[in-house]
């Protein structure tokens, strides 16, 4: 299901306590992108009518983000942060009168694939809810599935959890699709007596099913929906995209000497026949065209390499460096904001900027 049928819910107003940092958690970036970026961009791919990002921490900073990046997505306010369930009640009145399907997104559970959600959108069936859990090795805290023998009898957060509860492996990955109409009106009900004492969204199941409602339950894969609370799981989701950036590029004909020590950003896009050499980063915005290589220890952001051209090892390519077809830019060498024609050449120790350079030059040693 995707259209006009389907509605999008993000969760992004939390302060993320546990990332001990100013920075709202949802706006941490993983290759470069914020994690609520890589969130949208997926709830983007599955063309819903329409996206909601529920916001409150850090507001200003995430509402800045959203409207300079993503057009047309909206956002709906939370304050005070009362939590999940609370925060899905603030799209209400968005979805006033929708009669279709909700999926709720976390804005901290930034590397599920488009493709992995369209098979749980079509899985909830006539049933109010479906619910995507994960087999885990260590739960952790994540919320543990308390299953009956049609389906899901209740979720128990960790904060709640007797010790025989904290021993399910199975686990809430915060995934949830809902009819609109019986998620709004079971949202209602919610109680915060708890810990906390605020609404868990992961409530609203045992009140369906007190209602008689079954809850299907989709099993995935826990690598995919992986939440991220605190640096040491930044760290981890990171390693994660990076592993998949690596693959989609030598899938695509690239050369990876040593695939684990190259750094790439969500929008890095290299050609067949490139070879890349250990220890390269690339930040946002690089272009390299076939058959270019580039060697060690080179630092590459908003610019383009021609075809055939070499890069470093030990260059440094500031924004708008253009370096033309063949080119050379040997070792200590930074090129900003300039043009290096075809076939030129800076072999070694040069900074070269808001230049021009024509075709076949030769910039000698140490020129500035
Ligand atoms: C939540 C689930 C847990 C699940 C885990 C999966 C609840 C109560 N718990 O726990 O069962 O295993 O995700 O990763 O739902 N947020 C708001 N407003 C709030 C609180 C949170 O918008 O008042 C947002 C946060 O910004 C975040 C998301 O909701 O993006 C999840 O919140 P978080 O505090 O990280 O919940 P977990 O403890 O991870
Ligand atoms: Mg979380």
């Amino acid at each position: 299901m995707s259209g006009k049928n389907l509605g999008i819910i993000i969760l992004a107003a939390g302060e993320g306590t546990r990332m001990k940092s100013a920075l709202p958690k949802v706006l941490h970036a993983l290759a470069g992108k914020p994690m609520l970026g890589h969130v949208i961009d997926t709830a983007k791919a599955l063309t819903p009518k329409k996206i909601v990002v529920i916001t409150g921490h850090g507001r200003g900073l995430v509402e800045g983000y959203i409207k300079a990046n993503h057009g047309g997505t909206q956002t709906a306010v939370q304050d005070p942060q009362n939590g999940t369930g609370h925060a899905v009640m603030m799209a209400k009145d968005t979805y006033g009168g929708f009669g279709g399907d909700i999926l709720i997104l976390l804005g901290d559970c930034p590397l599920v694939r488009a493709e992995t959600l369209s098979k749980i959108l079509s899985a909830k069936g006539d049933n109010p809810l479906a619910l995507v859990g994960m087999e885990t090795g260590d739960p952790g805290k994540y919320g543990r599935l308390v299953m009956a023998e049609d389906g899901l009898e209740k979720i128990v957060e960790f904060a709640e959890a007797t010790e025989a509860e904290k021993n399910i492996t199975l686990c809430n990955s915060g995934v949830m699709i809902a009819g609109a109409k019986d998620l709004f009106g079971v949202l209602d009900k919610l109680s915060n007596d708890n810990t906390k004492g605020e609404y868990y969204l992961t409530d609203v199941i045992a009140l369906l099913r007190e209602d008689g409602h079954k809850i299907p339950v989709i099993r995935e894969n826990q690598k995919e929906f992986q939440g991220v609370n605190t640096k040491s799981e930044l760290a981890n989701v990171e390693k994660a995209l990076q592993k998949r950036l690596r693959l989609a590029a030598l899938e695509a004909g690239v050369t990876l000497i040593d695939p684990m020590s190259v750094h790439f950003s969500h929008d890095t896009k290299l050609g067949a026949d490139v070879t890349v050499w250990p220890h390269v980063v690339f930040g946002e915005g690089v272009n390299v065209e076939e058959g270019a290589t580039i060697h060690s220890f080179s630092h590459l952001e908003h610019c383009i390499v021609r075809k055939g051209a070499s890069v470093g090892p030990y260059a440094r390519l500031r924004p708008g460096a253009d370096i033309g077809e063949g080119a050379k830019i040997g070792n200590f060498v930074e090129v900003k904001k300039s043009k290096i024609g075809k076939g030129a050449k800076a072999s070694h120790l040069s900074y070269i900027g808001d230049a021009n350079v024509g075709a076949g030059a030769n910039i000698g040693a140490g020129v500035i």
